[in-house]
């Protein structure tokens, strides 16, 4: 048996501790295993597909990002090329992927990607190719399973973020928004925001009203507490207006979000006249050592990927569901991504505790 690895879209801490457990899995069953560089590049004659030893994973599972490297504009369905006038052009490069994958031997691939790399595996699934799903996200918005490795040490990273930004605001009577990343969920918002205590969390599933979230800052004020603290997903939006972007679409991407903390930093303080600051989190929230959840699920996600590869489960996705890992349909997986329930305990207790979601 000869399988491959693929790593795509954004990273997500945790990935190389997948990329060491299914190696050393899949090498403990006899087989050989194959890193495909950047996403499927390696596979497109566009880049590598390197030989994977115990040697090439040793002492990786607490690196952040990933040895094989990935990209967000790799799609082999729809693959960017550039036509000799500078114009894009989107070529479907799939079948030219499986027959390089025939030709090199390769029995079956993991893919570990958040939902756009899902979806390209159904898409190659559909076209016959043996395929299995590791979902990687840390805005942990892939349905059918509980987490996301990655979510933890980006919740981590925001935690940290809050609870240094407390003391400053409290000394300058500040009002401190962060923006957290989180395109269509709250979820790093929501967890972080409600770990680290803070004053206001604003999330793309709970359109705000900017007038309820300077009522929750006057209301602190009056109350002897002059400063807050508000954490906002890079998705949030107002009831009345649009989601925030940094930059339009570049070929290929999805256009940048970004910017809604300082658009909120300046609304704040016009209405309050509190002195604002804001701060945007960004990539941090990506990078460094995976937390030991983290850790522990990637491990637990690469051995159950290389069993299911054994158990022949094309076209599934591992996930957890605890206590237990499953496999679930890949169909299933994209029916409907997944997003915070507003009713979930975590949002009742957020707002029996005081925190305002400017609603
Ligand atoms: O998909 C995860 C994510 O962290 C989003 O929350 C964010 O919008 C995006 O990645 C940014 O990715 P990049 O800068 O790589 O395009």
């Amino acid at each position: 048996m000869r399988i491959a690895l693929s790593t795509g879209g954004g990273d997500a801490p945790g990935l190389n501790a997948v990329i060491r457990a299914a190696v050393l899995t899949a090498l403990d069953l006899g087989w050989d295993v194959l890193g495909i560089k950047r996403g499927y590049a390696g596979l497109l004659g566009e880049d590598e597909v390197i030989p994977m030893t115990a040697d090439v994973v040793r002492g990786i599972a607490h690196l952040g990002g990933t040895i094989l490297r990935a990209t967000n504009r790799g799609n082999p369905l729809a693959y960017e090329t550039r036509r000799p006038d500078g114009s894009i052009e989107k070529v479907d490069r799939s079948d030219e992927l499986i027959e390089n994958a025939r030709k090199m031997g390769i029995d079956a691939i993991i893919t570990i990607g958040g939902d756009g790399s899902l979806a390209i595996a159904q898409g190659l699934f559909r076209k016959g190719m043996k395929i299995v799903g590791v979902p990687k996200t840390i805005d942990n918005d892939v349905s059918g399973t509980i987490s996301t490795f990655g979510f933890d040490t980006a919740v981590s990273t925001a935690l940290e973020a809050i609870d240094k930004l407390h003391t400053t605001a409290e000394s300058h009577d500040r009002v401190i928004v962060m923006e957290v990343m989180g395109r269509d969920t709250g979820f790093i918002a929501l967890h972080a925001g409600l770990a680290g205590t803070a004053d206001v969390i604003l999330i793309p599933e709970i359109p705000y009203d900017v007038q309820k979230v300077c009522d929750k800052v006057r209301a602190r004020d009056r109350a002897g507490r002059r400063f807050s603290i508000v954490v906002v997903a890079e998705g949030a939006f107002p009831r009345d207006g649009e989601k925030s972007f940094r930059a339009a679409a570049a070929p290929g991407e999805k256009p940048r979000l970004g910017g809604i903390a300082d658009e909120l930093a300046i609304e704040i303080q016009m209405r309050t006249g509190k002195e604002c600051r804001s701060l945007v989190l960004g990539h941090l929230q990506r990078g460094g050592q995976p937390t030991g959840y983290d850790r522990l699920l990637a491990a637990r996600f690469g051995g159950a990927a290389v069993r299911a590869v054994a158990a022949e489960k094309w076209g599934h996705m591992v996930a957890l569901q605890s206590p237990h890992i499953v496999y679930i349909p890949l169909d299933d997986v994209l029916r409907e991504p997944k997003r915070v329930d507003p009713g979930h305990d975590v949002v009742l207790t957020a707002r029996s505790t005081g925190i305002s979601f400017g609603d």
